[in-house]
């Protein structure tokens, strides 16, 4: 920190990584070190302690942990084997990773729009994007809720979707391990959920990483075996075409540790998302947990008139309070993917959220002095 620059003007992180970080102290270096003096780099033994602690926290049956959330996205398409001719069903108001790993097996993504309060996925706009799919000729064979910003989708409308159209869920829990669904943990919606322990989330690690997480024993036999080339019961014996995507030992060990403190984290969130909530209801449209959701805050995310972030992001940099726009352009306008089908009567959702969200610091660590400050800041810049 520097000493020169006056409190109110201290630049604030986005993520206080280094405030949990202080706080695990020697325990994760300690970690660490257990690793790098047995030295089973790939597949150690903080791999299968950590699969079994996922899997234990969530109530799934398997966790299986992999390289990245997109890995676990994909090597779940993979084992289902999603490929041309297939439609599989994706918000468009979400990171690219959610409709990449379809397009990277070429398959084909059809767009729905999404819900304005939750900013998950419309289950009238699911039903018009399968049907969309049948009328270019396609199959479609999954939907992939995503459960953006910590919040879960509309799990009992989608999965009533999916059951009469004969869909298989994957669902994108990247930013929401940790959240609960009338009071169900995330992990255990659908066919199987695919998260990521990406620094910036809820539950990061010190890298890449990600898991899947599935009751299904058959599925999760078949991505034990994608994660690592296809292998049979001996590793050279190849029986499919697979990935290196595992998970790294070093990883496993942070994650351990990270996870035996990560409920008190979500009580932190929780208890931040609620402060700003109550302080910026007058000046924004603020998130608004559905009767029932828990979420975990992977974004703190407001609505304004559009025209009025840039203001707002201007004002809170110049006193040091950064903010960051989840998402600028929703996936069906993205130069990759705008020659893939959307569902009928368009996005109009998507597009304008692309418009009018603007998302504040948020983290555990979050002090109510700081908290404050930035809340003190939004209200002077959106009072002018
Ligand atoms: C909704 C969503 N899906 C998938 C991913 C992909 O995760 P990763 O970056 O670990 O590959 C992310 C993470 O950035 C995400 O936010």
């Amino acid at each position: 920190m520097n000493p020169h620059v006056s409190p109110e003007f201290r630049p604030i992180p986005f993520i206080d990584v280094a405030a949990q970080r202080h706080r695990l102290g020697a325990r994760i270096d300690e970690a660490i070190a257990r690793v790098t003096a047995h030295c089973q780099f790939i597949l150690g033994p903080e791999v299968a302690v950590l699969e079994g602690e996922l899997a234990t926290f969530c109530g799934a049956r398997h966790a299986i942990s992999c390289a990245s959330g997109t890995d676990a996205l994909v090597l779940v398409l993979m084992a289902k084997g999603i490929g041309p001719g297939d439609a599989v069903i994706c918000p468009s108001f979400t990171f690219c990773a959610t409709a990449e790993v379809v397009a990277l097996l070429g398959a084909t993504p059809v767009f729905a729009d999404v819900d304005e309060a939750t900013f998950n996925i419309d289950p009238a706009s699911l039903e018009r994007a399968i049907a969309q799919a049948r009328r270019l000729g396609l199959k479609p064979r999954a939907v992939i809720p995503v459960d953006l910003f910590g919040l879960p989708a509309d799990h009992d409308a989608v999965a009533a979707i999916a059951a009469a159209e004969k869909l298989f869920i994957l669902d994108d829990a990247a930013q929401s391990f940790g959240a609960t669904y009338r009071g169900r943990p995330l992990g255990t919606f659908g066919l199987a959920t695919a998260t990521s322990f990406f620094p910036a989330k809820p539950l990061g690690c010190y890298g890449d990483g990600g898991a899947i997480l599935t009751d299904d024993d058959e599925l999760a036999a078949l991505v034990t075996s994608l994660r690592v080339h296809g292998h049979n019961a001996d590793k050279y014996d190849n029986v499919r075409i697979g990935l290196t995507g595992r998970l790294d030992t070093i990883q496993a060990a942070v994650l351990i540790e990270k996870l035996s403190i990560f409920r008190d984290e979500i009580v932190a969130r929780n208890e931040a998302a609620a402060r700003y909530s109550n302080a910026l209801g007058n000046v924004a449209i603020v998130p608004r947990l559905p009767r029932g959701l828990t979420s975990v805050w992977a974004q703190y995310t407001i609505r304004l008139e559009p025209g009025r972030r840039d203001g707002l992001a201007a004002a809170l940099k110049s006193e040091g309070i950064p903010t960051a726009i989840y998402y600028p352009k929703p996936l069906h306008q993205q130069e990759a993917y705008a020659h893939f089908p959307c569902a009928d009567g368009g996005l109009a959702v998507s597009e304008r959220l692309a418009h009018e969200v603007i998302s504040l610091p948020m983290h555990g660590y979050l002090d109510e002095p700081t908290q404050d400050r930035i809340i003190d800041a939004v209200q002077r810049a959106l009072s002018r």
